[in-house]
Parts: C-alpha cells; sequence; structure tokens
C-alpha cells in the first residue's frame, strides 16, 4: 500500500486502464475478503483509498470506466459522525426514462433479451418513485440489528438508533418465514403535513427554517439525539431488499407484500402489469394521485416482476436492466422578479419574499416564492456553499421556478443572460421595515456561527411584532381564545384596541369601539363584494346586530380562559425558543406562575445562569439564553405584569396516583428510551407514584431498558431485578398514563 502513485492528471491511457483493472480487482478482493469471509485483509482506510483513487482515475478517464468498475453509483462520500457501514451488496441507482418512447424500448429490450423463451411472459410492477431518502435495514434472525445510508452506494453511515425511531420499521419481523439474514431497503420521507407542522413549531419557538420535506428528512437522520428523530415523525416504505439469505418470494411483487406483513410500511400504489399501456396507464393514474398523497414522489418505478428474470437480466454499469424509473416532467417555468419585500415575524425574523409576475407551474399559480434570507438571496446556502451555481437574485431577473413535487415552490435558477443592465445586487435591509429598529444577524453562542437570518431587535416596539405574538398568545396551542382569530387580533391592533396580550382581557370595557370596528370591516368586505358582483346591498341594520352577538361571544370565550393552564401560558408568552414542548417542561419543574417568574428574573440577573437556573434535562443553554433575555428586558416585565392583573394560570398539578402498578416502587431507566423522552418517562412514573433512580441498587424495583442498556441490566441481573422493555412498561402502566 505504501507505493507511490503518480498524480492522475500525470497518467497515460494506457497506464490509467492498467490502474483501473488493477483497482477493480483489488477492491473485488477486499470486499470477498470483508464480507464473504469475514476476513478483512486491509484496514478501511486502505479500502477507502483505493476508492477513492480508482473514483479519481475514473474522473479524469471516463471512457475508460470498466464495465466491472467499483464505483457503482454516484453519490455524496458518507458524512463524519456516523460510524461506516460497507454495504453487504450495493446500493444501486436507476436508469431513467423521461419519455414513453424510453418505456417502449425497456419493455422491448427486455423481450429481446429473452427472445428464445418465445412463450415467456413477463410480469413487471409500477409503483411511485419516492423522494426520500434510501436506507437499507439489516434483520438477522428477524431482529432489526443495523440500518444505513445509502452513502455511495457502498459505504453508508450507521444510523441504526434513529432509524428505530420510525414506526413503519418495525425493530423485530411480525410473521414468519424470513430469511435468516435480510437487508431490507427502502425510502424515509416526511409527508407535507408533518413537514408543516414542524415548520409551525419552529416558527413558534424562533427556530431554523427548513426548506422541504426531503432535505429536513434527511436532517432528520443525521440527527445525534434519537430522540429529535423520533419527534420528526419520518415514514418509511420498504420496496427493495440488498444481501439476503433467502428469495422474500418468487416475484417481487409478493416479496413487497411480505415485506408488508412483517411490519413495514409498503406502498398501497403498486401493481402488476404485463403491457407497455398497462405500465403507461398506472404512471398516469400515479402522476394524477401525486398532488393528493400528501408526500413528494417524482416518478414511477418499474421493475420485472419475477425474481429468476431479474437475475437473468442482470447489471450495467452500477444500474439493474430490470428496472426503471419512469420521471415526471420536472414542473418548471420561466417568470420574472418584480419586488423583494421582506416580511417580519413574530420573533423579528426578517424574511425575503420574492414578488413574481404569476405563472402556472404544475398547475398551481405561482406568484410569491420565498428567499429564505440575505444569503439564500446571494446565492448561498446555510453553509456558505454556492447554490444555483453561485448566481444571486436581484429585481427584475428572469428566474426558474420549480415545483418539483416540493409544496414549496423555489427559485432554482436565475437567466444571467436577460438580467437588465441596470439590475443592483439586492441590499438586504439592515434596519426593520416596519419598526425601523436595527435588524441584525446573531451569532450563536456555541458554534461561533452566524445566524442566516436577520432579526429585528425593536421586540414589542415593532408593530410586525406585536401583532404576530398576539397571534400567538390567541393560537390553538397556547391560550386557545375562541373566536379571536388571526383577523380579529390584526382588526383590534390596527384600531388601536390591544396592544399586548394584557389588553385582550381589557377589551370588553371598549365594546363600544371594538364593535365599531367589526362593523367597518363588515362595510368594507360588503362593500368589496357589492363591487364585484355590481349587485346592490340589502339587510344593512342586521349587520349590525350580528357583530353585537358576535362581541358577546368572543367576551365569554375571553373570559372563560382567564385561568390558563401553567404550560399554555408559558407557551404563549412566545419566548424565544419556548415551543410546547419545553413550555411544559418549564410548567412542570416550577408548578406555579410566581415560581417560574422568580426563576427566570434571578437567572436574567446572574452572572453565572447556571447558578441559578436547574439543570432540566430536555432545556439547554439556547433556551436558558432565551429565558434571560426575556426576563433580562424591562418592557415585558410590564407586559407580563400588567397580564398577571388579568389572568391567573393554574398551579402545574402533577397528579400522583397511589394505585398504579408501579405506586410506591423504585424505577429505574436506562439504555436510549425509543417510545418517550428521558423526562417524559420519569415524569410519568412519578405521576404513577414510582420513584426514579438513576443507578440499579438493591433499592431497585424495576429496570426498564431500551437498547443500548449496559453495566446497569448487568447489576439488575445480579441482584435479581425485573428487567422490562419499553412496550412492556406501557402494559404495565396503560398508554394513556
Ligand atoms: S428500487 C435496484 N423503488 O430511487 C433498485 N427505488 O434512482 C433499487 N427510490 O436510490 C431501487 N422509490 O432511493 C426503488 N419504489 C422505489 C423507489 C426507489 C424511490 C429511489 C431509491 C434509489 C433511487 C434510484
Amino acid at each position: 500500500m505504501a507505493e507511490i502513485l503518480k498524480p492522475v492528471d500525470e497518467l497515460t491511457p494506457d497506464e490509467a486502464a492498467a490502474e483501473l483493472a488493477r483497482l477493480a480487482k483489488e477492491i473485488a478482493a477486499a470486499d470477498i475478503a470483508y464480507h464473504q469471509n469475514d476476513a478483512p485483509e486491509i484496514t478501511d482506510a486502505e479500502y477507502d483509498a483505493l476508492r477513492i483513487r480508482n473514483a479519481e482515475v475514473e474522473r479524469s478517464f471516463p471512457d475508460l470506466v470498466r464495465a466491472d468498475s467499483p464505483t457503482g453509483s454516484v453519490g455524496a462520500p458518507p458524512a463524519e459522525g456516523f460510524a461506516k457501514v460497507r454495504h453487504a451488496v450495493p446500493m444501486l441507482s436507476l436508469a431513467k426514462a423521461y419519455a414513453e418512447q424510453d418505456v417502449v424500448d425497456f419493455i422491448q429490450r427486455g423481450h429481446r433479451f429473452f427472445e428464445r423463451d418465445k412463450d415467456l411472459d413477463i410480469a413487471f410492477t409500477a409503483e411511485p418513485k419516492i423522494d426520500g431518502l434510501s436506507a437499507s435495514l439489516r434483520y438477522e434472525n428477524g431482529v432489526f440489528v443495523q440500518g444505513a445510508t445509502r452513502g455511495n452506494g457502498t459505504v453508508g453511515e450507521d444510523i441504526t438508533a434513529n432509524l428505530r425511531t420510525i414506526a413503519d420499521i418495525p425493530h423485530r419481523l411480525k410473521g414468519s418465514g424470513w430469511p435468516e439474514v435480510i437487508e431490507i431497503r427502502g425510502e424515509v420521507y416526511m409527508t407535507y403535513a408533518e413537514f408543516e407542522a414542524l415548520k409551525e413549531r419552529s416558527v413558534a419557538a424562533g427556530g431554523q427554517d427548513y426548506v422541504n420535506p426531503r432535505n429536513t428528512a434527511a436532517g432528520s437522520l443525521r440527527q445525534k439525539d434519537p430522540a429529535v428523530t423520533a419527534s420528526r415523525n419520518l415514514k418509511f416504505f420498504a420496496y427493495a431488499w440488498g444481501y439476503t439469505t433467502e428469495d422474500p418470494a418468487p416475484t417481487q411483487y409478493e416479496s413487497v407484500q411480505k415485506f408488508a406483513e412483517w411490519g413495514f410500511g409498503v406502498n398501497p400504489l403498486m401493481v402488476r402489469a404485463r403491457t407497455v399501456e398497462e405500465l403507461i396507464a398506472q404512471y398516469h393514474l400515479i402522476e394524477e394521485k401525486r398532488s393528493s398523497l400528501g408526500y413528494d414522489i417524482d416518478g414511477v418505478v418499474y421493475k420485472v416482476d419475477q425474481l429468476e428474470l431479474q437475475r437473468r437480466w442482470g447489471f450495467i454499469s452500477g444500474e439493474p436492466r430490470w428496472a426503471i424509473a419512469h420521471k415526471f416532467p420536472a414542473e418548471q417555468a420561466m417568470t420574472t422578479v418584480r419586488r423583494i419585500d421582506i416580511q417580519v415575524g413574530r420573533t423579528g425574523t426578517l424574511a425575503p419574499v420574492a414578488r413574481l409576475d404569476p405563472v402556472t407551474v404544475g398547475g398551481v399559480t405561482v406568484e410569491n416564492v420565498t428567499l429564505h434570507n440575505e444569503d439564500y438571496i446571494k446565492g448561498l446556502d446555510s453553509n456558505g456553499q454556492p447554490i444555483r451555481d453561485g448566481k444571486d437574485i436581484r429585481i427584475g431577473d428572469t428566474v426558474l421556478i420549480q415545483r418539483a413535487g416540493d409544496v414549496i415552490p423555489q427559485i432554482v435558477d436565475v437567466v444571467i443572460e436577460k438580467r437588465p443592465a441596470d439590475a443592483e445586487s439586492y441590499a438586504f435591509p439592515h434596519t426593520c421595515p416596519v419598526c425601523g429598529s436595527p435588524a441584525t444577524r446573531e451569532v450563536n453562542e456555541k458554534t461561533g456561527k452566524e445566524d442566516s437570518r436577520r432579526r429585528c431587535t425593536g421586540e414589542l416596539i415593532c408593530a410586525a411584532q406585536a401583532v404576530e405574538r398576539l397571534r400567538h398568545f390567541v393560537s390553538r396551542g397556547a391560550m386557545d381564545i375562541e373566536g379571536m382569530g388571526a383577523e380579529n387580533i390584526e382588526l383590534f391592533f390596527n384600531a388601536g384596541l390591544i396592544e399586548t396580550a394584557a389588553d385582550i382581557f381589557t377589551l370588553k370595557d371598549k365594546r363600544e369601539r371594538a364593535q365599531q370596528a367589526l362593523a367597518e370591516r363588515r362595510e368594507e368586505q360588503a362593500r368589496q363584494r357589492e363591487a364585484a358582483s355590481g349587485k346592490e346591498r340589502k339587510n344593512a341594520r342586521s349587520v349590525d346586530q350580528r357583530n353585537f352577538e358576535g362581541l358577546d361571544k368572543l367576551f365569554a370565550a375571553i373570559d372563560a380562559r382567564r385561568e390558563p393552564e401553567l404550560d399554555r401560558f408559558v407557551f404563549a408568552l412566545g419566548i424565544r425558543h419556548v415551543g410546547d414542548t419545553t413550555a411544559a417542561l418549564l410548567a412542570r419543574t416550577f408548578s406555579t406562575v410566581e415560581e417560574f417568574i422568580r426563576v427566570g428574573k434571578e437567572t436574567a440577573a446572574a452572572d453565572d445562569p447556571h447558578s441559578v437556573f436547574p439543570s432540566i434535562n430536555g432545556i439547554g443553554d439556547t433556551v436558558i439564553g432565551a429565558l434571560r433575555d426575556f426576563f433580562g428586558n424591562e418592557r415585558n416585565d410590564r407586559v407580563l405584569d400588567a397580564l398577571l392583573g388579568q389572568v391567573t394560570p393554574k398551579p402545574y398539578v402533577v397528579t400522583v396516583s397511589a394505585d398504579s402498578a408501579v405506586a410506591g416502587k423504585t424505577v429505574v431507566f436506562t439504555g436510549s428510551l425509543e417510545k418517550m423522552t428521558r423526562s417524559e418517562a420519569k415524569a410519568m412514573a412519578e405521576r404513577l407514584g414510582a420513584k426514579v433512580a438513576g443507578s440499579v441498587s438493591a433499592k431497585t424495583d424495576l429496570v426498564v431498558a431500551g437498547p443500548g442498556a449496559g453495566s446497569k441490566l448487568k447489576t439488575a441481573a445480579e441482584l435479581g431485578i425485573e428487567v422490562i422493555d419499553e412496550d412492556a412498561w406501557f402494559e404495565r402502566v396503560g398508554r394513556a398514563s
């Protein structure tokens, strides 16, 4: 291995060909030693060096790439941080078809290949091509032992713990008849609903920006903490397999049905077909359903159904000959950027939006597209890497919009040739367009990285933030004031009737003016309708009557929420980074609003916040920093005082049940819990009257162990203490506890 290699650009074609042959042989030998003989002859680093050199030579001499090239398919090299996993059978990519003729050719190639078998009845399957991340899941004797990303097709990353959190991936195969060893392959994806919910939670907590479900699913899979992955509710469809000791079934179709029996999510739109016409019909059917599926797909995959025929037809340059991906046409269109507007959110984030000449993309009219942040407009992603080949976006630019199945349209390219001569690069404002306060980019204390978004520092003096805060305050997850929707908040705010949350509770003292504001709005709406329809209005009086009734209802709904639950109240305050889960943790920890405020203020005043703020599992420096900012701000003090003059949050009571199966017992949780977070587990046990200990001793009554539990299990066994898994825990205490 220590030989000195010639730089690739000095190789002659003959030398390159010889080297590719040598590398192919050495890599194949290493693969056999590793996988089949279980006796690696070279180190992983040496193996990687061979593959890297091979890829470099191939890149410089693309004409010399061998049919048996070990490169397989392209893809990202495995990142640092997760252990590497070499797939026992490489994860391949698929040949692509863009036109129906490509599908006809594919089927004809098949029939030609099997020409000698005149009566051969070749069947095919057709199924959606899921736009997610492929993963390989190894099962030994029916037990999920390792899960990996695709990586470069040969080496991926070990993300077992994260994959275990996905409900569509069984920890143990159900049913029977599974091979001794099988690598199940399929796609991890995120539904639109989950993506939107996550974005909403993130916005509420002033967190990061999520671009699309696929990227978000990818990020969710690469989390260091599986609890974060678990909270993302990812999904999985099984559609293929890699190494296996036995075929799952004689056909592709039946194999996938087996996967469903074994407990995997499988796609319901897979069909079996025999002719091109049938396959194309299924393609169009799936295309029609595309917008209502609730997740991204980008085409339809056709596969030869009989596994025996798949084997006979084989592979070519890293792709199966027996399968093809029929892609949907990209939903793209050209339009012009007319304006760039800056919207200010509740947490003060300046969000740029491009206003476009309306254009139809994939059947939907697009007029606005988010530009995410300052760097995005400049042509850089959050890591400072170029996007759109580094082209920036300017007012007047002709841009290519894409909705590649994505919920959100995006600008994927800028036509520089069409850029007006006087178009200037966009100067992102450094002051808030609503209140004029400076807008800054914060530096994350931990990472030292600048936040990608600029934020208005005006907090409560900024009308945009005030309205958004009020909207958040009354929203369903927060104070949940019925009838006080976003529209009413805006109306009363603009009429000068409410400025901060406390004013909502005194609104009924301004009944006359509130009624007038509502009446004016109705007038205005009626006028607009009239203008649109050309008809005259009747019943002007009954409109006023309705306003009175509506207001009484609204005031009753406001009064009904004067004693909110503490966790809702804390969440409703709209403190940055305090989402509903964190709010619940805070409420549980401090029990009363007085205690919460006392600790908050002391934390804000202390030099070292940790000397005051208790250590709470699930609450880190970001939240503590946000609490310091909130309680260190006098304006918030005044707002909070006024609010507490109107509402009395209920103390957070932990009801301890004396008659549960674990009441009075000492419980230890160990290993990585998958169905609940550590703090949830602790709170649940305590609610049920149990004591939770951190280590196993003679006093321990019960150990609840998740995967990866270590020495505590050993101690428990030595002491003869009962050990159960999470499922058994839930069986014992009941799901709803
Ligand atoms: S079959 C040997 N089926 O597409 C064939 N792949 O370009 C293995 N994909 O990396 C793949 N949906 O991530 C297959 N129903 C489906 C698929 C699918 C999505 C992805 C997969 C693969 C890529 C191939």
